[in-house]
């Protein structure tokens, strides 16, 4: 089995080349699912909605979204606080189709908020409710069906001690680990991954995939192909300027998708791929 694994293709700021890139591959290819992990668009707007489904409805293979923080309403707080996922239902209500992997199911894990307790509202966060409704999920799978958990954060980052990327994360993770899950993939920070993380109830894959969007981070735009058999997942991060896979993972979970950057030095200019015809086979 072949899911193509994306994320934050941001309409609003999408990358044109390399959305048509990943479109030619997805009807080239015909992945048996496309996995996207959250931020649809920049900023929520019924026309970034309206772009974003109208790319995500002429792919050709069936399709799961999730919601992203950019997706929730940013200029219109009424909104936010009384009906934050009415837009991103509405499309979703129209991207969606029923996925019917062998053994395999894509379980979603929402890991957004309307508002936190903290400074940052972009940052994740598991609530209780959403645990218990993936794990619910997992636990109401034919026997022998394996879940692979499908969020917008990574469930935990590095480096970030105090300020935790995802509220509730280690929990949800120590969770999804007595369930033996097969992996987690995410989105967010720009860059792809591929890690173990070990909890108290055992080890958890987290796979997380680039952007497809102009918004990069430290990688060009990417989407991961993930192959699973019997054996477990391989990630390879496809990408317009042919990077092999091993340099195209960052090493560990970054804070978030901000470019980095030694102390001092101006913020970097937007960083153009060079227009690349896609490979024929
Ligand atoms: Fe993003
Ligand atoms: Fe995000």
């Amino acid at each position: 089995m072949r899911i193509f694994h994306l994320s934050d293709i941001h309409f609003g700021l999408e990358d044109r080349a390399a959305l048509d890139w990943a479109a030619a591959a997805i009807a080239r290819e015909r992945p048996d699912a496309v996995a996207i992990t959250g931020d649809l668009t920049m900023r929520a707007r019924h026309r970034e909605f309206a772009a974003a489904c109208d790319w995500i409805n002429a792919l050709d293979a069936p399709v799961t979204v999730e919601v992203g923080n950019h997706d929730l309403p940013y200029f219109n707080l009424w909104e936010r606080f009384t009906a934050p996922y009415t837009r991103f239902h509405a499309i979703k209500a129209r991207i969606e189709c029923e996925i019917d992997l062998p053994g395999l199911a894509v379980v979603p894990l929402r890991t957004t908020a309307r508002a936190q307790l903290r400074l940052n509202w972009s940052k994740g966060c598991v609530t209780r409710a959403a645990l218990d409704h993936a794990l619910h999920a997992i636990d109401s799978l034919p026997q022998g069906t394996r879940a692979l958990v499908a969020c917008h954060h990574p469930l935990v980052e590095t480096g970030t001690h105090g300020t935790a990327l995802t509220r509730g994360g280690e929990r949800a993770l120590a969770e999804l680990a007595k369930r033996e899950v097969l992996a987690v993939i995410s989105g967010h920070v720009h860059d792809a991954f591929d890690l173990v993380h070990q909890t108290a109830a055992g080890p958890v894959r987290m796979i997380g995939a680039g952007t497809l969007s102009r918004r990069i981070r430290s990688t060009p735009p990417s989407f991961n192909m993930l192959t699973v058999d019997e054996a477990g997942i391989r990630v390879k991060v496809r990408n317009l300027e042919h990077v092999p896979t091993p340099e195209m993972l960052v090493p560990d979970v970054p804070e978030n998708a901000m470019p980095p950057r030694e102390e001092g030095e101006p913020v970097a200019p937007v960083h153009r791929i060079p227009e690349v015809d896609p490979p024929v086979h």
